[in-house]
């Protein structure tokens, strides 16, 4: 394949292979509270040369799918069930010391904190450098030379490598590290709300950044965001979840016009439009569900405005409303209906207990 971004040729491998599946993912934390289901039999496909956002609101169990994919689970965290596949391999069961031949190689982070992902006492030239040395036979001089290519290619101007961490500013920062992600050229970056701790100017050239990279490079992207808008600019494909559940998956077309899930029709209302369509931003009201405590039915009934009794006793099925597309609603082959009512503010209003 010469440009697997090449919009033409991604298109045709849509749902063919995948570069990562998770299949029925569980990933529990124990608490004093009890048992905390933050992922709770999740699946979804990143199909090969495609990027694939994984929105919902904080809390829903994003962060926890990158951690467990990366080997990176606190302690009080275990993977209760399912697999994680990349490239056809299991890597959930790898060993640390064999899913570090991995890290870096062919699979990156960009944190969220990755303000804080820095070594402060080591140049940020050199801290790329060792990335790379530790995967690669490569001269020192080669390595050097790779790293100012990559400062270019970010954006940062090469001579600034010799810095410290500290003489940065958040957003040189975060493209640093974007410039280590990239380092290996590997084939998933995983990037977890990577612009959420920079300002908005910050954001935007970050992002552009990451947009423009992708253009150019091989790697494709798990991004991980609460903002729609941020990923509807990176990624083809979308897995919403809500509450440790993917609640629906499909295109980015499909998510913007024709979502089938209410929780997707109301997230899509609490941002702003591409097209910069003057309307007033909705908030879904009322908070996700204890995950901690067993729930009957439908893990979005108690905010849904289209909730029927069913809704609440019976666990909603995995519906395929089209080639590649799921939601789990009990009506979600009725989304047709609901999706104008959806678009009224006076729907999301919240009713009196
Ligand atoms: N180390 C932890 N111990 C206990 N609960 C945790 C821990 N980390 C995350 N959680 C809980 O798991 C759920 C999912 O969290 P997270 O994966 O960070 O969601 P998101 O990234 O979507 O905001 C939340 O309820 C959160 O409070
Ligand atoms: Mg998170």
């Amino acid at each position: 394949m010469t440009n697997r971004l090449n919009g033409e040729s991604r298109k045709k491998v849509i749902m063919t292979e995948a570069l990562l599946e998770v299949r029925n993912l569980k990933v529990y934390y124990n608490t004093e509270r009890g048992t905390v289901r933050a992922v709770d039999d999740i699946s979804f496909n990143l199909p090969l040369g495609q990027n694939l956002a994984l929105v919902g609101e904080s809390g829903c169990g994003k962060t926890t799918v990158a951690k467990a994919i990366l080997h990176l689970l606190a302690d009080n965290a275990s993977i209760r069930g399912g697999e994680i596949i990349f490239k056809g391999q299991r890597i959930d069961s790898l060993s640390e010391k064999e899913f570090d031949k991995l890290r870096w190689n062919e699979i990156a982070v960009i944190s969220q904190s990755a303000m804080n992902a820095l070594n402060p006492v080591y140049r940020v030239g050199d801290q790329i450098i060792e990335a790379i040395e530790a995967h690669q036979k490569i001269d020192r001089k080669s390595a050097r030379e790779k790293v100012r290519r990559l400062f270019q290619w970010v954006g940062l101007a090469p001579e600034r490598a010799r810095d410290f961490p500290h003489q940065f500013s958040g957003g040189m920062k975060q493209r640093a590290i974007i410039a280590m992600s990239l380092a290996l050229n590997p084939s998933l970056i995983i990037a977890d709300e990577p612009t959420t701790a920079l300002d908005v100017v910050m954001q935007d050239q970050v992002m552009e950044q990451i947009v423009h990279i992708q253009k150019e490079s091989d790697s494709s992207i798990l991004m991980i965001s609460h903002d729609i808008s941020v990923v509807t600019e990176v990624c083809q494909y979308f897995v919403v979840m809500y509450a440790g559940k993917v609640v629906e998956a499909c295109t980015v077309e499909n998510f913007h016009n024709m979502p089938c899930h209410p929780y997707s029709m109301g997230l899509l209302l609490a941002f702003p439009t591409l097209e910069g369509e003057a309307r007033r931003l909705i908030s879904i009201s009322g908070f996700p569900p204890d995950l901690s405590r067993q729930i009957d039915g439908c893990i979005f009934y108690d905010r849904c405005p289209f909730r029927k009794t069913i809704c609440q006793n019976e666990t909603p099925p995995n519906v395929e409303v089209g080639p590649g597309h799921l939601a789990k609603c009990h009506f979600a082959h009725q989304a047709e209906q609901l999706r104008p009512v959806s678009q009224k503010e006076e729907t999301w209003e919240p009713t009196m207990a």
